[in-house]
């Protein structure tokens, strides 16, 4: 638990907070004091937590929906933000998902673009309409999500989606050296393998088992394990001599 004061009076913003990573790192950035736009995904689904309910009743969260792939789905985030907030802290790009597992030869051209649009070019999308609103901003962070795939090459049907991740990872290194005399650091995070939606949609339980026995921790990782490596990334306090990097979060499932 980071002090409750720890980004007070900060503008964060979350893509694909609706669930999992983003919805617990989210929460844990209210937890510490901030102003939080939440991204929730391509729609609501259901009625929101107790504790968003909170915040969304004291004007603290704002939530925004919009498909990342439809045309003007990145716009409908920068008009929010500009709405909301006259600069922007702290930009978590984490919407994504694996769309499915596709064998490399019945790959189609649509499957393709679906996974390349949503984990690669909605990214620099997103970056590159805050890009204005976070130079505004006295020293600003960016944290990316990636993948442990973007360097294992991840499990078969998934290596698009792993390319993609690879893509941000690299991306974000540049974007590190560009960024860094606006005072802007860019960050990753890599998560492992996360007992969210994601893997309830494209693993098994007999392949999530034989994961975590190869785990060091000897156990599968939670978004709640992933949202602090988030908060530390974003902290100027914390980190403000880190950027560039990419922080794993796997319980030991790959070192190197
Ligand atoms: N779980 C893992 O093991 C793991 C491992 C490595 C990396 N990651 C990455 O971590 C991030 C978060 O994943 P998670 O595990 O928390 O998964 P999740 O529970 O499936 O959440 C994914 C989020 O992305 C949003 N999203 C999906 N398609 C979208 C679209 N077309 N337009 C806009 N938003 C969309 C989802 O909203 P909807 O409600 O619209 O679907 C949801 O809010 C992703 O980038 C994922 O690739 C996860």
């Amino acid at each position: 638990m980071f002090h409750p004061a720890l980004f007070k009076g900060a503008n964060v913003v979350v893509t694909g907070a609706g669930r999992g990573i983003g919805l617990e790192t989210a929460r844990q950035f209210l937890d510490c004091g901030a102003h939080v736009l939440l991204h929730g995904g391509r729609a609501a689904s259901g009625p929101l937590p107790d504790f968003l309910e909170a915040a969304v009743a004291e004007a603290r969260a704002h939530i925004v929906y919009s498909d990342f792939l439809v045309e003007g789905g990145i716009g409908a985030i920068l008009q929010r933000v500009d709405s909301l907030f006259p600069h922007v802290d702290v930009l978590i790009n984490n919407a994504g998902t694996m769309v499915g597992r596709f064998p490399a030869a019945e790959l189609t051209d649509e499957q393709y673009e679906t996974i390349v649009r949503l984990n690669q070019t909605s990214v620099v999308e997103v970056t590159r309409a805050l890009l204005p609103s976070l130079r505004r901003a006295p020293s600003a962070a960016i944290v990316n999500t990636v993948s442990i795939s973007a360097l294992t090459g991840g499990s078969p049907g998934s290596a698009i989606y792993s390319a993609t991740k690879a893509f941000v990872s690299t991306y974000s290194k540049g974007l590190a050296r560009e960024l860094a005399p606006d005072g802007i650091r860019v960050n990753c995070v890599s998560p492992g393998t996360i007992t969210t939606d994601f893997h309830s949609r494209y693993s098994s339980a007999e392949k999530l088992e034989a994961t975590r026995k190869t785990i060091p921790l000897q156990r599968l990782g939670t978004a709640e394990d992933c949202a602090p490596a988030y908060l530390f990334l974003a902290s100027k306090a914390l980190s403000g001599y880190i950027t560039g990097q990419v922080l794993e979060v796997n319980g030991g499932q790959l070192i190197c």
